[in-house]
């Protein structure tokens, strides 16, 4: 297949993109009413603002023409149906069928709904009986998308006061992590559970043997069956690790590691908030997969920030973009969104094979607002580079302090406006009070950014805007005719690991590595 960069379609936008001036439409970038309202989408729950987008609908129409030129539309309905996208492994990528009502599953895919379906009613009532007073604390082991959407959740859901259990998670293989938590824990009241699609992470099975030691020094051998459970798609050896068969929890091959919480990988998340919580995320997923299949392309909220994350990676050059949540509970959803969009965009290779002839998936960063403008909003607004910036806020907080939530909405209005408005010389001699500083004081502002306004932060809302984020993933791969649900380049540096790990060990040798390996080693042999 011909490459995109070849399509009618791109060179029109490139085109476009040539004779753009976003000075010359400043006054309606910045106050037209009716811009404002043409490039806005509200569900419920959710209100979606990208009049502050360096477009046109010129622009978005040229947009929708290359989704078109792409084969969207007939991907998308693929994704939904079952096809084998994941065409690199052979496999589905059906996270839309975890949260979908069963009724609605589409045809051919009745036995995965009723697989999903027996997985539901077999956690809820393993979390009605975890949480029902023999365990305070459970350790959630996982790494990777068997961990960080989970403990986003987690957290972002936790209630004011307390939780009937405290769920505590252990990613990182870093030994003082598994010490520092294992020391503040009571074995008797603990409860661990393993997440590993393939049950062959050298992390989580670390981490795994490390709380089953504690705990089994604790409580003894016999203790253990009562003490794990897992989720894996290797059933059998998470059941050779010594978890009985009735605590060892589906995960199909047909859902994607970052794309899993959505299954028995969000046990976390109905043991810390009850099985309904995890209930209303995946009603919030349905509701943002029921916008992404049926509304109109140019007023899709997923389709609309694909393509503008399109325009602005393969027309403006933008390297990166910032992803700034307003709200402290929202604190993971950077690095969740890292491991979704860099771990799915970042390639290089076409679906066919062929090398790209295009940037693909850009960074994502980013950190908390109001603390990130103290950090590093300085760049954003004065930089050499170009970073398109999501914000997201929200409406209501359970804390009654009006006066801090104002403070909070207002910072995130107002660095909205600045990086689009920037200062003119004008403006920058009248602030400066002389020439000398006017130069250092101003800045074109033009630079782009999403407002995501939440009503309020709660497990449909939360599940809406994950599954935003999803399709809106999907759709860049679309496009790029990259293959979203690998990884494949994770491999080289987890076989070498391994190698490195024999190396460090009595009797191993450093040989066959790289002289920096070599000279590493041998200090960390000796260290
Ligand atoms: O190294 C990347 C990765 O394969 C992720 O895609 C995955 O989510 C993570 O490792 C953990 O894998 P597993 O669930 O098999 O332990």
């Amino acid at each position: 297949m011909t490459s995109i960069s070849k399509s009618s379609a791109w060179k029109a936008l490139a085109g476009h993109r040539g004779a753009f001036d976003p000075d010359s439409f400043k006054h309606e970038l910045m106050d037209d009413p009716r811009r404002a309202e043409a490039f806005r989408v509200t569900l419920p729950g959710l209100y979606a603002d990208y009049s502050r987008h360096l477009i046109t609908a010129e622009t978005l129409a040229l947009l929708i023409r290359l989704a078109e030129a792409a084969g969207f539309e007939r991907l998308r309905a693929e994704l939904f149906e079952g096809a084998a996208l994941n065409n690199t492994e052979g496999r589905a990528a059906l996270h839309t069928l975890l949260r979908a009502d069963p009724k609605d599953a589409p045809a051919g895919l009745n036995e995965q709904a009723a697989q999903v379906a027996a997985s539901f009613d077999r956690m809820k009532s393993f979390t009605q009986q975890a949480r029902s007073g023999a365990y305070t604390d459970v350790v959630a082991i996982g790494i990777g998308g068997s961990h960080l959407g989970p403990e986003l959740a987690v957290e972002a859901l936790a209630p004011l006061k307390g939780q009937m259990l405290r769920v505590h998670f252990l990613s990182n293989v870093d030994p003082m992590l598994v010490a520092r938590l294992l020391a503040g824990l009571n074995p008797k009241r603990t409860l661990a559970l393993v997440t590993s699609k393939t049950f062959t992470t050298q992390e989580t099975l670390a981490n795994a043997k490390a709380v089953r030691a504690w705990l089994a020094s604790a409580l003894g051998e016999a203790a253990m069956s009562e003490r794990f459970a897992a989720v894996t798609a290797a059933p059998e050896k998470a059941r050779e690790f010594g978890i009985a068969a009735e605590r060892v929890f589906d995960f199909w091959d047909w859902v994607g590691g970052r794309y899993s919480l959505w299954s028995a990988v969000g046990l976390p998340i109905a043991l810390a908030h009850g099985f309904d919580v995890f209930r209303a995320l995946l009603t919030g997923a349905a509701r943002m997969d029921r916008h992404f299949r049926e509304a109109p392309l140019d007023r899709n909220l997923p389709v609309v920030l694909g393509l503008l994350g399109v325009w602005y990676a393969n027309f403006w050059q933008a390297a990166s973009r910032a992803v700034i949540p307003y709200r402290q509970d929202l604190r993971l959803l950077v690095p969740y969104l890292q491991q979704l969009e860099m771990e799915s965009l970042g390639k290089s290779t076409r679906r066919g094979g062929e090398t790209v002839d295009y940037a693909t998936g850009p960074v994502v960063w980013g950190d908390t607002g109001t603390n990130g403008q103290h950090a590093f909003f300085q760049l954003l607004h004065q930089g050499t580079g170009f970073v398109p910036v999501d914000f997201i806020a929200v409406l209501e907080d359970g804390s009654g302090n009006r006066v801090q939530r104002d403070m909070l909405l207002a910072n995130c209005f107002a660095q909205a406006e600045a990086l689009l408005r920037g200062r003119s010389p004008e403006e920058a001699r009248l602030a400066a009070g002389g020439e000398a500083l006017a130069p250092h004081k101003s800045f074109p502002g033009n630079r782009p950014s999403t407002l995501l306004l939440l009503d309020r932060l709660d497990a449909e809302s939360l599940g809406m805007l994950i599954a935003l984020y999803e399709h809106r993933t999907f759709v860049q791969s679309c496009i790029w005719d990259i293959n979203p649900f690998d990884q494949m380049g994770v491999e080289l540096g987890k076989q070498l690991a391994d190698k490195v790990l024999q190396a460090l060990g009595a009797g191993g040798t450093a040989e066959l590595h790289d002289a920096a390996t070599r000279a590493a080693v041998e200090k960390a042999r000796r260290g």
